[in-house]
């Protein structure tokens, strides 16, 4: 079969991670018969030096034309790149969320798995980690406080700045039942995160959930409270199976969530609609501070392009070769920096790409 990728390479160490997960994609490809086409799209920092604008129209049009999206990371330093000093509208990151919303993407998926391999890079104590986690957070993409209205003003001679937190039901039923979805291949286990001791949004997204609920009596549905759950996932992360949560919770703790796998830079997303045009990146950012050093590791991104086979593109053996490729390298004790631990072999982004590459 042939797929038409739109890649997205954007700003800081993005180029570097995406060259690595083409060559694993590249790899699989050769070994299963499948053709991925790919289409460089600007987005970031760097439409804006090009462009003028974080995403143009067109560049919008390939990725909706394209059978999935795969994306490195937007941004820069605030103090130095110069994308800040205009207006947030047209700042880089706004270009992720045009791109989020123009494409429909309503649920992010972002699974937290302790590879056996990475436990020392796990910051809990052992008794904590114990038979290790595997739990993913389900994220409302295109609603809540990201894109609500906002403004800032004078009032009373003071400047005032509002943003809105807005959510209706049919939002809160959509993800709600891509969570009971999801749970459903997985331990059936539902928790919905959310601040209903004060957010009126949040009493509606119980609401709403436990009504959605009620179509999956075979998964055990949970509430628990957002501060609550970020202490309880560094407390017991191996309680959870399904977190469900709001924006910009889903923001929060899933920043969290990657921290506890051993870096950041593990960690793969996968954001989805109704379709099954996907868009794919890791968790982490741009990273500007070792951008072009190759010291990047460009596994979150790998593990991103395996969860666009299995959600886009439905290649179920293709996804569970790479993420076996990259347990088999991380197995045979090679690291790049941000996992490294003592007696295991330091590698930079490229060797990386090349060993899990290789392992395919
Ligand atoms: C993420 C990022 C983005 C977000 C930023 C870059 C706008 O932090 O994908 O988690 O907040 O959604
Ligand atoms: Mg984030």
């Amino acid at each position: 079969m042939e797929y038409n990728i739109a890649v997205i390479p954007g700003d800081g160490i993005g180029p570097e991670i995406i060259r690595e997960a083409r060559k694993v994609l590249n790899a699989i490809g050769k070994k299963y018969g499948h053709s991925f086409k790919y289409t460089e799209v600007l987005m970031g920092g760097v439409s804006i030096d090009a462009t003028g604008v974080p995403l143009t129209e067109e560049a919008l049009r390939t990725c909706q034309r394209s059978d999935s999206v795969l994306l490195g990371a937007v941004g820069g330093d605030v103090g130095k790149s110069g994308w800040y000093d205009i207006a947030p509208n047209l700042r880089p990151e706004a270009g992720l969320l045009a791109l989020r919303k123009g494409l429909r993407l309503f649920a992010n998926i972002r699974p937290a798995i302790l590879f056996d391999e990475l436990k020392s890079a796990c910051p809990l104590r052992e008794d904590i980690i114990g038979d290790g986690f595997d739990f993913v957070v389900i994220r409302e993409l295109t609603g809540g406080l990201y894109f609500g209205d906002r403004w800032t003003k004078e009032i009373d001679g003071l400047r005032t700045a509002t943003d809105t937190l807005v959510y209706n039901e049919k939002e809160i039923a959509r993800i709600a039942r891509q969570a009971f979805e999801i749970a459903r291949k997985r331990r059936k286990k539902v928790c919905s995160v959310d601040k209903a001791n004060v957010l009126d949004s949040s009493r509606l997204w119980r609401q709403v959930t436990k009504e959605v609920a009620k179509d999956y009596p075979d998964v055990e549905l949970t509430d628990m409270l957002v501060d609550n759950c970020a202490m309880q996932i560094v407390r017991n992360p191996g309680q959870f199976d399904v977190i469900l949560t709001e924006n910009m919770f889903g923001d929060i703790l899933s920043d969290e969530a990657s921290m506890i796998t051993g870096s950041i830079g593990m960690l793969a997303s996968a954001s989805l609609g109704e379709t099954k045009l996907g868009l794919y990146e890791p968790s982490h950012g741009s990273a500007p501070d070792i951008a072009g050093r190759n010291k990047a590791n460009p596994i979150a991104t790998v593990l991103s392009a395996a969860m666009m086979l299995r959600y886009s593109f439905d290649l179920d053996k293709e996804a569970d070769m790479v993420e076996s490729a990259v347990k088999k390298v991380l197995k045979k004790g090679y690291r790049t920096i941000d996992i490294m631990s003592g007696g295991c072999t330091l590698v930079g982004t490229d060797e990386m790409g090349d060993l899990i590459a290789g392992e395919v």
